[in-house]
């Protein structure tokens, strides 16, 4: 079904909002409890559809998950010993980070795995996980010599390697710490710059043999893991729709709570007060590993600024597109190649949304070139109508630039939100955002 959304925009949001578990946190605790010697209790857990492609694969491999009282799913962990070969293809949906996680766990099976994924998963670049697992041992295949998904993958006598990886990416590390926990010897993944750690955070709070030598080098061995018992932190990546929201609505003060504060996760927040948004971050413990805290923001006059697609800074990239069009002054979002295989072409589908606010925009071959609507252009429209490109942040990110116009705009093809936040309508409503769906 395709939803559309109609956003009175000028509304101030205003509010406490506990925004749903961390997807990535949560597809990891489900593999890291998958693969723990005994039960592990998760809570809190991811609710798109993304989480439940991992747990639904985990279970096509032999694993026992079963929703427990009180929301909490247990997990019946027996080691990578217990997992066991699938009837049928794995079917990932839209989710690289399914994919390219059970590809490095697969590696290690001796049984055969096939994993494949939607339209958009399909185009997906795989070679980055498929060349370094073939160079420990596994028999990998795919279309297009290996490029692409689906992936046939038989598994087993892994050994370890040094692997210099051409692109930072958290789901490629991730693939290779399974696989090098299930491989003889070393093995040790190099980055070009650092990429998302709660892998290496997670299985060392479960006593992994994994080493972080530093911010870019992880060190992997075989060993035991112990389960994980886990209340999921809320997703810094869903925060941000609320942050830039709250920014630049006028009028706005919002308390996102118990948000994951893993320093690059939240390094979106330094972009922002460096445009000038008054953001507070109330520091709350650790949980496995990660630091815990409330993000509150008001809203503030943003200026342009250019955004380097540095640690962390990945996911955020649309909607930190929003603040700059609203912000005083051009803005350049620059070495953000991997925006384009995304689950769209995050270049293309924000140079034609964005355009849709009146700014001057322009896409490069690795970022954007966003003009302010602060400064007066855009000023005549007052309404658009977005749509999502079938990408969860393209369609939230458009709600956010719905918000802070004066009139009404709608935003066709919301339905994609499903993927990582199926609640964020009701959430927006909730804080006082002028919102209502529509299915056809
Ligand atoms: C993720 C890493 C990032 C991110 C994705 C989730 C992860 O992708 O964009 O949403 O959980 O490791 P890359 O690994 O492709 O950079």
């Amino acid at each position: 079904m395709s939803t559309t959304w109609r956003i009175a925009g000028g509304a101030p949001l205003t509010g406490r909002l506990r925004v749903p578990g961390c997807k990535g946190v949560s597809h990891r605790a489900l593999v890291c409890a998958a693969i723990a010697d005994g039960p592990s209790r998760l809570s809190d857990l991811g609710t798109g559809r993304d989480v439940a492609s991992t747990r639904s694969a985990l279970a096509a491999l032999g694993v026992r998950i079963a929703d427990g009282p009180d929301g909490v799913v247990e997990v019946a962990g027996a080691g990578f010993a217990g997992l066991t070969e699938p009837a049928g293809v794995l079917d990932c949906g839209n989710s690289g980070t399914t994919l390219r996680f059970l590809a490095g766990l697969a590696a290690g099976r001796p049984f055969l795995t096939v994993l494949t994924g939607d339209g958009s998963l399909s185009g997906r670049p795989m070679a980055r996980v498929v060349d370094p697992l073939r160079a420990m041992g596994a028999h990998v295949d795919g279309r297009d010599g290996g490029r692409l998904a689906p992936l046939v993958v038989r598994g087993g006598d892994l050994h370890g390697a040094r692997h210099e990886l051409s692109v930072a990416s958290g789901q490629v590390k991730t693939a290779l710490v399974l696989a090098g926990l299930q491989a003889s010897g070393v093995t040790e993944i190099v980055e070009p710059a650092p990429s998302r750690d709660h892998t290496e955070r997670m299985l060392i709070s479960q006593g992994a043999p994994v080493e972080v030598v530093d911010d870019r080098t992880t060190r992997v061995r075989a060993g035991a893991i112990a389960p994980l018992h886990l209340a999921v932190p809320a997703d810094p990546s869903s925060v941000a729709f609320f942050v830039v929201a709250a920014a630049i609505v006028p009028g706005s003060h919002l308390v996102l709570t118990d948000v994951l504060c893993n320093p690059g996760r939240i390094a979106y927040l330094d972009v922002l007060r460096a445009m000038g948004a008054d953001i507070v971050v109330h520091p709350a413990g650790t949980r496995a590993g990660e630091p815990v805290g409330d993000v509150e923001v008001r809203s503030a006059p943003l200026t342009g600024t250019v955004i380097t697609s540095s640690e962390g800074i990945v996911d955020e990239l649309p909607v930190l597109a929003v603040a700059a069009a609203f912000a005083d002054g051009p803005s350049e979002i620059r070495d953000a190649a991997e925006l384009r295989v995304k689950e769209s072409d995050r270049i293309a589908t924000l140079e034609v949304e964005l355009a849709r606010l009146g700014v001057d925009v322009a896409g490069t071959p690795d970022g954007l070139r966003i003009g302010g609507r602060g400064s007066g252009s855009g000023a005549g429209v007052i309404g658009a109508a977005f749509t999502g490109h079938g990408d969860h942040r393209i369609a939230m990110a458009g709600a956010v630039a719905a918000l802070a116009l004066a009139g009404p705009s709608t935003v066709a093809g919301a339905d994609a939100v499903a993927i990582s936040y199926p609640e964020f309508a009701d959430h927006l409503a909730g804080l006082g955002g002028q919102i209502t769906e529509e299915g056809a």
